[in-house]
């Protein structure tokens, strides 16, 4: 196990906040657990690796990831069995990812034994922070970022891996009414939409904004050479049910390679449904829906869990989707998922890791 090899330094925090935290009430990412990794890059290689009380960072305000934006990030999910022992989620699935994105932002990749190891231990000191409500979990966020003082444009010389965590309910409390967009994207072929970089996130903002004035919770994002075919949604993978089929655009350069998508895939095949990984058109899904072949619509991803749809605009025109009951893909899904993860059902794939 990669703990055996490294050490933490852990500074342990002397004032709990956890009794500030209404546990029955979790706003999605505003509260935050007790400790934090913090391990910095530089010199070519990671220095020593500190576990830490949250608190803020010290930065210079030239820090280059402020300017240029060489920073990403991952999304993962802790949760407790019936024992109280604390499971993680696919947690090397987010780390080779989290490697990819750094490879593609030019960053230093991260070793087993600082990502996993050291998530172990922070998880392991905060564990009276997973929650165990309906629909809870830990939250955890790692991320990195460019951190020398300079700002010319060129790959930093250091940098700053952070993990920290934060108990939370669900991300949508209802389903979701999405717009199909047809001018702004999210992310072009040969671009970076496949990395989890900040970028992706910030330049989502506004395009989202304008489709929230009109009502709408997310937008369908498309292509960028022809808003033809459908990529994800929001910050979530894209899924479809149409005859009792799986159908979800195939990963690309512009689409993020989900772990809550991966997994939703393996589900439907070990369920003997078939699943089709493929380019998507706007035109088949409206066809689908107008034609009443469309079963189920949600989004992927590991905030958001899995989220169904119940509208997509798409030309000035709102089309409502079937409403689900629990025989309905997206509902036993999400379930099922929820049962592997909180170890009430036998983890077939895999899939968990106990800290
Ligand atoms: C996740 O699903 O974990 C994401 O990364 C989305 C996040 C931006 C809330």
């Amino acid at each position: 196990m990669a703990t055996e090899t490294t050490t933490f330094e852990i500074r342990k925090t002397t004032q709990s906040r956890i009794a500030e935290v209404d546990f029955s009430n979790l706003v999605f990412g505003r509260s935050f657990s007790d400790h934090m990794l913090v391990a910095k890059y530089e010199n070519g290689q990671w220095g020593k690796t500190e576990i830490v009380p949250y608190g803020n960072l010290s930065l210079s305000p030239a820090t280059a990831a402020l300017h240029y934006g060489q920073t990403i990030f991952e999304g993962m999910k802790a949760y407790k069995n019936d024992e109280g022992e604390v499971l993680l989620f696919r947690p090397f699935d987010n780390w080779k990812r989290f490697n990819l994105s750094a490879q593609r932002m030019c960053m230093p990749t991260v070793p087993e034994e600082i990502f996993i190891g050291g998530l172990q231990e922070l998880i392991r000191l905060d564990s009276d922070w997973v929650p165990t409500g309906a629909g809870q979990s830990l939250y955890i966020r790692p991320y990195m970022f460019s951190a020398d003082e300079y700002i010319g444009v060129k790959p930093s010389d250091s940098y700053y891996l952070i993990i920290f965590t934060c108990p939370v309910g669900n991300y949508y409390s209802k389903p979701v009414k999405v717009r199909v967009e047809t001018e702004y994207i999210r992310a072009a072929e040969g671009g970076v939409g496949a990395a989890k970089c900040g970028g992706n996130y910030g330049g989502s903002l506004y395009p989202a904004k304008l489709a929230q004035q009109d009502g709408y919770d997310q937008l369908i994002w498309t292509d960028a050479k022809e808003h033809k075919y459908i990529e994800e949604s929001g910050t979530m993978n894209i899924m479809f049910v149409i005859d009792g089929k799986l159908v979800t655009p195939a990963v690309s350069s512009s689409i993020l390679d989900g772990v809550t998508r991966k997994s939703i895939v393996a589900v439907a095949e070990y369920w003997n449904i078939p699943v089709e990984e493929r380019r998507v058109s706007v035109a088949e899904i409206m066809d689908a829906v107008k034609a009443g072949k469309l079963d189920a619509a949600f989004g992927a991803g590991t905030a958001a869990v899995v989220s169904p749809f119940s509208h997509i605009s798409f030309e000035g025109v709102d089309y409502a989707l079937p409403e689900l009951n629990d025989a309905s893909f997206p509902v036993r899904v999400k379930e099922f998922l929820e049962k592997l993860r909180t170890g009430k059902t036998e983890d077939i794939f895999g899939w968990t890791l106990k800290v």
